[in-house]
């Protein structure tokens, strides 16, 4: 299907003069799609996503926000030795929540935010729309849970309807207890960051009051 659109679009493309407004959008669309498709091979193979490799982990958040089409607020204070697993998730993490944004939310912004307490680190994705987020309904949640979870660490979606849409991810940075014992080390068991507490109750305040995060607090 993607390789019969990018035809049509070549189709349209060659219609047009250099130059004309039409000609670039479609340029544009092409290019969009290009990437698309390159992240959709990445995705599907698991494959370290290249912009994490070739510019880190910043520059790959702000790639993300950048191509949202609402305005989102970037907070990233993390460790630079993130374990390479890690980073991936968390880029996945942000891009699914962001696309579900832009999907689903009809919000007027976005929030990330991502933090670590030196165990743990947070990843926060906020939007301020309609809510009713359900990982029942699709796959990327759920799909994002698995993925949390086979690193160790917990998925928290909190959507009340009308009350915007938070998605937080806590990853370990230290073995989790598996992992340490089948390297013959101890670990303590994996406890929730006070970041990740906070970034929680937030999120549950704001369904108590409904009205959309982003006007008074
Ligand atoms: N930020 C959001 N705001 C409002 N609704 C959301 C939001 N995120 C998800 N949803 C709702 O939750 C459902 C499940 O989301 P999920 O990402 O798991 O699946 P999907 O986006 O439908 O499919 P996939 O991610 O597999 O393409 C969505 O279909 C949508 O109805
Ligand atoms: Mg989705």
């Amino acid at each position: 299907m993607t390789l019969s659109l990018a035809l049509a679009l070549r189709m349209a493309r060659s219609q047009l003069a250099d130059g004309s407004e039409a000609a670039a959008m479609l340029d544009e669309a092409s290019e969009q799609l290009m990437r698309a498709l390159a992240e959709l091979r990445e995705l599907a193979r698991g494959i370290h996503p290249a912009i994490l490799t070739d510019r880190g982990l910043a520059a790959a958040l702000e790639a993300l926000a950048g191509r949202t089409p609402v305005p989102v607020e970037l907070s990233i204070v993390a460790p630079g030795d993130i374990p390479d697993q890690i980073e991936a998730t968390v880029y996945y993490v942000v891009a699914e929540a962001l696309t579900n944004t832009a999907k689903y939310a009809n919000a007027t912004c976005a929030r990330v935010s991502v933090g670590s307490d030196g165990r743990r680190l947070t990843v926060n994705v906020a939007d301020d729309g309609r809510g009713g987020a359900d990982r029942e309904l699709g796959s990327g949640l759920s799909g994002l849970a698995d993925r949390v979870s086979a690193l160790g660490g917990r998925l928290h979606v909190i959507s009340p309807a009308g009350g915007g849409t938070t998605v937080i991810a806590e990853l370990p940075l230290a073995p989790t207890p598996e992992q340490a014992a089948a390297e013959g080390r101890t670990a303590r068991a994996p406890s929730r960051s006070s970041e990740a507490d906070e970034a929680i109750r937030s999120a549950a305040r704001r369904a108590r009051r409904v009205p959309r995060p982003g006007g008074p607090a």
